[in-house]
């Protein structure tokens, strides 16, 4: 390796090394922002590392529909997304409303998933009544 190599060489090993360990700080700080709630959290359970997750985001005690939709359902319902019933279209919640016996029906149907929506609409710490709220708004039903 001639003398010009060996300068460029160093510099870029630093730099590779540098993303290296840049790259692994980043991903223990999202670990250990992770932690506490795998740990916490007991689905059915009472939470308290989400209430104050919660808390610290400003909304403070239960999530309201609002909060659920935005994070957890417009992804999919927003645009009907795979075949998903859109937000506002009372006309197409109704029907599978009244194909499933009503909004209870259709709230079990989103607590266990069907076809392409997953379990609880990926909101896997919502309660039901957290999840009926978004559905009622969502619907309008
Ligand atoms: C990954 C996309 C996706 C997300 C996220 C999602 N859904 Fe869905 N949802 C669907 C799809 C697709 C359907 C239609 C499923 C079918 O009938 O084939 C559906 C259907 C439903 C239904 C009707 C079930 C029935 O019995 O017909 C309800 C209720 C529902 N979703 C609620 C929610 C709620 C509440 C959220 C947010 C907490 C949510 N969904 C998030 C994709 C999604």
């Amino acid at each position: 390796m001639n003398l010009i190599m060996k300068m460029l060489a160093a510099p870029a090993t630093v730099l590779a090394l540098w993303a290296v360990s840049a790259q692994a700080a980043t991903n223990d700080e999202i670990a250990k922002r992770l932690e506490p709630v795998g740990q916490v959290c007991v689905q059915g359970q009472e939470c308290k590392g989400m209430e104050v997750a919660v808390a610290a985001g400003g909304g403070g005690g239960a999530k309201t529909p609002d909060d659920v939709i935005a994070k957890h359902c417009n992804a999919c319902h927003g645009t009907g997304l795979l075949g998903a019933p859109k937000i506002g279209d009372t006309a197409a919640w109704k029907e599978r409303a009244d194909h499933q016996g009503g909004l209870d029906g259709i709230l079990a149907k989103a607590i266990t998933g069907i076809n392409a929506m997953p379990p609880k609409g990926t909101c896997a710490d919502c309660s039901d009544d957290e999840l009926k709220g978004a559905i009622k708004k969502m619907s309008g039903l």
